[in-house]
């Protein structure tokens, strides 16, 4: 398999589902939703989105029934993004390649926005809830998601990197942040697919294991990133973790240990891959390419 095809792929497949689900521009009232849209197909990846369709199929699941949920995670995400932006948190200007969605529609709808992408998650699961035969593995599944995206998850993450800023803070919590902030959301996304493809205890626990590391693995790189970074291929601001005295793994542990720590976070991700089959090759191509992402 070969990694940017099957990325290109799954992001088209995620992109028109959200097409088709968001509400459109010109729904009233329309500010809104103008400034939902926006920021969802400002670009992005669709990592989590992925990472789910990806756990579903590894366990066997039929990931087609399930795109709601992936969409979901995909505007809980852009959601944190558009909150992470605004000048009470990161103050950051350029997200996706595009400027902040405060910048374009002003802090309060920018707010809203954020809002109504989370309040439609759910409503979209809801939605699926009703209409799918296996009930309650969406409600384990929107269970996680919910726990992934809450605070004792991203936003418990979020408050502590928020509250260290310009603090001298210990390694413990370095890693609190890291794993909440990022990882929280990552995880629930892979176990929301592994539960939605009706994997095993087993299955569900080395997944678990997998997407905990990758989640890691990922932020260590973000921190790598906004150091080193090229600004328009990362599509924001680089040094905005200095700009804001963030704790970060560069500045605790210097350029070359984090990226040390990244590599065997993606090993120790590879090896919870090891009861799986071929079916669980996009996880594993998906934990290679995290380590050499330019963007
Ligand atoms: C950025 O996430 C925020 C973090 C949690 C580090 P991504 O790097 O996945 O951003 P997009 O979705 O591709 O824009
Ligand atoms: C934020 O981490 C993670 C979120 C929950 C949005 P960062 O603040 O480092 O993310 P970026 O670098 O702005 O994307
Ligand atoms: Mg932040
Ligand atoms: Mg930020
Ligand atoms: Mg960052």
């Amino acid at each position: 398999m070969e990694l940017n095809s099957y990325l290109e792929q799954q992001k088209a497949l995620i992109d028109k589902s959200l097409d088709n689900i968001l509400n459109q521009t010109d729904t009233v009232p329309s500010p809104i939703h103008e400034a939902m849209r926006y920021s969802v197909f400002a670009g992005g990846k669709r990592l989590r989105p992925i990472l789910f369709i990806a756990a579903c199929d590894a366990v066997g699941g039929n990931s087609e029934e399930i795109l709601p949920v992936a969409c979901a995670l995909e505007l809980i995400h852009t959601y944190s993004l558009i909150h992470d932006d605004l000048p009470a948190m990161d103050d950051d200007n350029l997200r996706r390649g595009k400027p902040t969605n405060h910048i374009v529609f002003g802090e309060a709808v920018a707010i809203l926005a954020g809002d109504g992408l989370l309040t439609y998650a759910f409503e979209i699961m809801f939605k699926l809830g009703l209409k799918t035969k296996k009930p309650e593995k969406l409600f384990q599944a929107g269970l996680e998601i919910a726990r992934g995206a809450g605070t004792q998850g991203m936003i418990g993450g979020q408050v502590i990197d928020i509250l260290s800023e310009n603090q001298k803070i210990d390694e413990k919590t370095l890693l609190y942040i890291h794993n909440h902030k990022t990882g929280s959301l990552i995880t629930g996304a892979i176990k929301a697919g592994a539960i939605l493809g009706e994997g095993s205890k087993k299955q569900i626990e080395c997944l678990t294991r997998y997407g905990d590391n990758i989640g890691l693995a990922f932020q260590i790189t973000d921190d790598l990133l906004d150091v080193q970074g090229d600004e328009s291929k990362i599509g924001k601001p680089v040094g905005s973790d200095d700009k804001n005295q963030k704790a970060t793994f560069p500045n605790i542990y210097g350029i070359e240990s984090s990226k040390k720590m990244a590599r065997e976070a993606i090993q120790n991700a590879e090896e919870s891959l090891e009861m799986f089959g071929e079916e669980a090759d996009p996880l594993r191509l998906l934990a290679r390419y995290l380590l050499i992402r330019e963007s």
